[in-house]
């Protein structure tokens, strides 16, 4: 949000701003989308849905999951929310007591650790690194317990913000089938689903019925302003989540809900937004690397690439990624994001750049630091 802030000052004061910081797609809702809200503001009264939502959205997330996993989901484990943020809160409010030992792995999205906290959980560090691509592994979770006792959940995200790393198949297996034998709630934030690069991006669900899974229409969908996300919720949680979710929202958007029920015919737009995607990814692996930054997380999914900026601060080029933000910032008018909200004791070693923006704005952001990096010495 800093860096935001001071992007907007210097864009104020009449400067411009190559903006890979952002964490959002630059792309409105696919217009069927649009038309859909046009539909229902002229046609429906928008007011509140039943606690979980519309029976018809429920029902098309049902089919998604069909469709796209090959998973049956009863509709009735759909739960609409506000965006996968009121989703996170929903599930770590059934799943868990206060004091409640919860592992999230590092670097990691930051609003997981402190909604937790908030909460009164303890959250449980998983320092993960290239080795294991960012991700956690079942060694890794056994070692946490062995040495700190027994755990009550694990939440991640694949592809994950902001590594763009992802679990494969068989590694997303192992960790579902260690919670379920650990009587561990599995927390799986599937909302980079659909923003993936040859690779495919398995739920949760199809290793465990009982994980809890959470997605959004703000990344693929391009609705984050829409603000509406969902759970697939197990069994065992159903009445207490939809209990929290009449209590706490009433319902999620009605007008977005009912524009949603569009968006799963709008795969072809959303196709395109991910090829556009895909064309700004490669820009940016080539740039880095040309402009001397070799440390680069597999950039499996997503719209990130995590980049280890330890060269820079070795030779002496800068303290640490908050400087080096702000440098690039002042002097070039690059704006990228400091890893240090996403690892709170590695991220000063670390910077995710976003690709989420225009491809022209990726093209001209690459040809200033790699002028950057020869400038000030680095390789280019
Ligand atoms: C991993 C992850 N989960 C959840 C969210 C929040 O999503 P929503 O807009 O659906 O609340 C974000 C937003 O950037 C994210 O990166």
């Amino acid at each position: 949000m800093e860096v935001m802030r001071a992007a907007e000052e210097r864009e104020m004061a009449g400067g411009d701003v190559l903006h890979l910081e952002v964490g959002q797609p630059s792309t409105p809702a696919p217009s069927g989308v649009i038309a859909a809200a046009h539909r229902a503001l002229d046609e429906d009264v928008i007011g509140y849905t039943t606690a979980a939502g519309t029976p018809v959205l429920r029902r098309r997330v049902a089919a998604h999951y069909r469709s796209w996993y090959g998973v049956e989901v009863d509709p009735d484990r759909v739960m609409f929310t506000v965006g996968a943020s009121g989703a996170f809160v929903a599930a770590f409010l059934a799943a868990f007591d206060v004091g409640a030992r919860v592992v999230v792995p590092s670097p990691g999205y930051p609003c997981y650790r402190n909604a937790l906290d908030a909460l009164g959980c303890e959250v449980v560090d998983l320092p993960t690194t290239m080795a294991t691509r960012f991700q956690p592994t079942v060694a890794l979770l056994d070692e946490i317990v062995t040495v700190g006792g027994p755990i009550d959940g694990l939440v991640l995200s694949s592809p994950s913000n902001p590594t763009g790393t992802m679990l494969d198949d068989g590694r997303m297996a192992e960790i579902a089938a260690w919670c379920r034998s650990h009587g561990v709630w599995f927390i799986s934030d599937e909302i980079y689903h659909g923003l993936t690069y040859g690779i495919r991006a398995p739920t949760a669900l199809e290793h465990d019925d009982e994980a809890i899974v959470i997605n959004s229409f703000s990344k693929y969908f391009s609705m984050t302003g829409w603000r509406l996300g969902w759970l697939v919720m197990p069994d065992a949680l159903t009445e207490t989540l939809t209990r929290i979710g009449q209590n706490v929202t009433i319902s999620a958007p009605t007008l977005s809900q009912l524009a949603a029920e569009a968006a799963f015919d709008c795969h072809d737009e959303c196709e395109a937004y991910v090829a556009r995607y895909a064309v700004n990814r490669e820009i940016l692996l080539s740039g880095l690397r040309s402009a001397g930054f070799d440390e680069l997380a597999p950039a499996d999914g997503a719209f990130y690439i995590w980049a280890g900026v330890d060269h820079l601060i070795q030779s002496g080029r800068a303290a640490d990624s908050q400087t080096l933000c702000a440098e690039w910032l002042a002097d070039i008018g690059v704006a990228a994001t400091p890893g240090i909200d996403f690892d709170p004791s590695r991220g000063q070693r670390y910077v995710r750049f976003s690709f989420a923006g225009s491809t022209d704005d990726c093209t001209e952001a690459m040809v200033r630091l790699k002028d950057w990096a020869s400038a000030s010495g680095g390789r280019s």
